[in-house]
């Protein structure tokens, strides 16, 4: 059998495994025990196993509050292993036509296989579910009304969309060859593993926002990670000469994902946890303690790849040596990967008993009105130090900028490293625009824009005109295109060839026309505000979260357009964007005068419900934002008006510059560059022809006929 990367990319599979099929299925098999005791003793240590049957109620029975716990965490694994083989198959082994071949058509296929039982686990959670919820013994939760009645609580369909995606993997799975087909495959099982991310502690949690954002990157770096991992481990049992591309590109994701889990799960116990106090005095602290430490111990883990096995792979990919991998060097990496993934199955099983938990923040903590509708207690009037040194639990924001820097600044310093240098400049316009975008979202800003809409309206204004402009001038497509891995083998689809692929598609083409762009941004602003939709989203937190994206995503199309020094699909000449600007502007200035000059309260109801103390008159607010939205829309699209007639300014002399250049570089070439010198000569010789003619008699046949103007 061989592996056929369609490339000299070690065509061979080894025949000897790394390790037997035996040593393989006792390292499953005890790693299986192990899991299912951890889950046990957590369970008992943080009370999961209890279920959270209030006072008087009866309890569901033993078979619901040990299965459910025991389904999640074979649910989780399923998901951890689908993603995995996807993740190994798209992107860790390089292919080099953009096939599935060999054993990376095998990992989808195993994929496929994992996703079938992956997508029937949660179905049987939901019938636990049922008996959980409604404090029944399973054999009566499967009445009807019951069953039906669980689909009204927001767990139910969760259980339900994870079930349908799974089996979406598991059957798309079989027609899936090419690497493109298996990237979308994968996006499918990553988002089969949010929905239960949605429900559960995080969505019932006060700063709803920051506890469910937070989750779902948590489960979606754990997922990355593990899977990652799990897909290695079987490369090196089995054994291929694409291992070492796969191992090097997995210690970069795994540095990643360590950091990325790591600060959303302190994020997301932070929430839960009213203080530090909390992690040594509670069951819930407890068990996160006993996470946080298992983390360490697989970063310690980590360590000793690096330092261990890697070298042997490191040098492989270097001395582009294409045979197999020797036979030791795979056994020490998956005995190593063998230890790990132990520890993090372990993990899981704990996060599962956490998620069971009762924590000390109880889900209920807030029920006011206003904190159901913004995720937090009325905050105090509007002060200097409130809006310089509030703080609103915006996760979309925070996961925005957080990623934004670390993305920005691993870029840079891929350059730097290379010894390539990147203006000074595009770095502070990038972390300033990022600046703009934390203040509006997370900072004080960001917390009044759910109380006031003066103040939803500068966030509004400065998401989408003003950190747009910084971001853009800090060209981060220019910097991803320089800094992201080419292709490791020939051929190979590589990160940077997928955002050139992406840069020029036809979607790209279509969102770049000046007029699509415009469209969007003023149609946001009027197809918002003038509908319901405004009001709808201000009462959802992820609706609220949604919207400020928008903004920001509208912002930056435009800003690029305009002003924007990254490649694109098309160049637009400065006079075409002085032209739009000169459309954008008075539609812009007509929202904001309509929004001063109204009557009617703009989400009246949504504000009203707040019943804040303080700026109580609702139009006199209103009026305020108009006019903020006025004074703080017209002033950047005056200073992009003043650096675009600079750039039309600067492109121009560039021009001439560039003629003058070309010109002094071949003086009297055939094709006169300098169409004007040659033009002179040309009326000159005319002239001089006139004259000659003068001298001529009228019939002689030299004589030029006379000229049109
Ligand atoms: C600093 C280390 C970590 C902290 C503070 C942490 C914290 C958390 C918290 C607070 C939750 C939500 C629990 C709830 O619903 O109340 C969670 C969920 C989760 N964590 Fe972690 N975590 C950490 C590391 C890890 C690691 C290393 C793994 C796996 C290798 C992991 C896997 C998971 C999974 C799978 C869930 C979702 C469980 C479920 O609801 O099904 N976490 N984590």
């Amino acid at each position: 059998m061989s592996d056929t990367g369609a490339s000299p990319v070690a065509e061979a599979v080894s025949s000897e495994r790394a390790v037997g099929t035996g040593v393989v299925a006792r390292w499953a098999g005890g790693t299986f025990l192990i899991t299912v005791s951890v889950l046990v003793l957590a369970l008992v240590l943080g009370h999961g196993a209890q279920g959270e049957v209030p006072e008087g109620l009866p309890d569901p029975g033993p078979v619901t509050n040990w299965g459910l716990p025991i389904l999640r965490t074979l649910t989780d694994l399923a998901g951890v292993l689908t993603v995995g083989l996807l993740l190994t198959a798209v992107l860790l082994l390089p292919s080099t036509d953009g096939q599935l071949r060999g054993l990376c058509f095998r990992a989808v296929r195993a994929a496929g296989r994992v996703a079938l039982v992956w997508s029937v686990i949660p179905l049987g959670s939901y019938l636990l579910t049922v008996s959980d919820i409604f404090a029944v013994p399973v054999a009566n939760a499967l009445s009807a009304s019951l069953l039906r009645g669980l689909f009204d609580i927001s767990v139910g369909p969760a259980l339900l969309a994870q079930s349908g995606l799974a089996a979406g993997v598991a059957v798309l799975s079989r027609w899936t060859l090419t690497v493109r087909e298996g990237s979308l495959l994968l996006g499918l099982a990553l988002a089969a593993l949010l929905p239960p991310a949605l429900t559960g502690h995080s969505a019932a949690a006060g700063s709803h926002s920051l506890a469910v954002v937070s989750l779902l990157v948590h489960v979606v770096a754990v997922s990355l990670w593990v899977g990652g991992l799990v897909g290695l481990a079987w490369i090196a049992v089995i054994g291929s000469g694409r291992l070492p591309y796969g191992v090097v590109r997995f210690s970069v994701l795994a540095l990643w994902s360590i950091a990325v889990v790591a600060i959303s799960g302190a994020v997301n116990a932070a929430v839960r946890l009213g203080s530090l106090a909390d992690l040594v005095s509670t069951r819930y602290g407890a068990l996160v303690l006993v996470k946080a430490s298992a983390i360490v111990g697989l970063g310690l883990l980590g360590w000793m790849h690096r330092r261990r096995t890697m070298p042997v792979f490191t040098d492989r990919v270097r001395s582009a040596d294409d045979g197999d991998t020797d036979r030791v060097a795979r056994r020490a990496f998956a005995s190593l990967a063998g230890v790990e993934l132990t520890v993090m199955a372990m993990t899981v099983a704990v996060a599962v008993a956490l998620s069971r938990t009762p924590p000390p923040v109880p889900d209920d903590a807030l029920t006011s009105e206003v904190a159901t509708l913004t995720g937090i207690s009325m905050p105090p009037a509007p002060s200097v130090s409130q809006l310089l040194g509030g703080y609103y639990p915006d996760g979309v924001g925070l996961v925005l900028v957080l990623f934004g820097a670390a993305l920005y600044a691993a870029g840079v310093a891929t350059l730097r490293r290379r010894g390539d240098s990147w203006p000074r400049s595009r770095t502070v316009s990038w972390f300033t625009g990022l600046a703009v975008v934390a203040w509006s979202t997370f900072g004080g800003l960001g917390l009044y824009s759910h109380v006031l809409f003066s103040a939803h309206m500068v966030s509004h204004m400065l998401l989408a005109m003003v950190a747009p402009i910084f971001l853009v001038l800090a060209a981060p497509m220019t910097l991803a295109l320089r800094a992201l891995p080419g292709p490791r083998v020939p051929g190979e689809v590589s990160a940077r060839t997928l955002l050139t692929t992406l840069l020029h598609s036809r979607l790209s083409r279509l969102l770049t026309h000046p007029i699509v762009a415009a469209g969007l941004f003023i149609a946001s602003l009027y197809g918002l505000y003038f509908t319901n939709l405004f009001g709808a989203l201000m009462r959802s937190h992820l609706g609220h979260a949604a919207m400020e994206v928008h903004f920001l995503a509208v912002g930056c199309l435009l800003f690029y357009v305009l002003v924007g020094v990254d490649p694109g699909p098309r160049r637009i000449p400065p006079l075409v964007r002085f032209g739009l600007l000169l459309v954008v502007l008075p539609l812009h200035a007509f929202f904001s005068i309509t929004v001063m000059s109204a009557e009617t309260v703009l989400a009246g109801s949504y504000w009203t419900s707040l019943n804040r103390p303080f700026s109580t008159d609702l139009v006199a607010d209103q009026h305020l934002g108009g006019s903020i939205s006025w004074a703080l829309g017209e002033l950047p699209l005056l200073i992009v008006l003043a650096a675009l007639f600079a750039q039309w300014f600067r492109s121009d002399s560039r021009e001439a510059g560039r003629l003058d250049r070309s010109h002094a570089r071949r003086p009297g070439s055939a094709v006169r560059p300098d169409a004007l010198d040659s033009y002179n000569a040309y009326l000159a010789r005319l002239h001089a022809g006139d004259q000659a003619a003068g001298d001529r008699p009228a019939d002689d046949p030299k004589r030029p006929p006379a000229s049109h103007s």
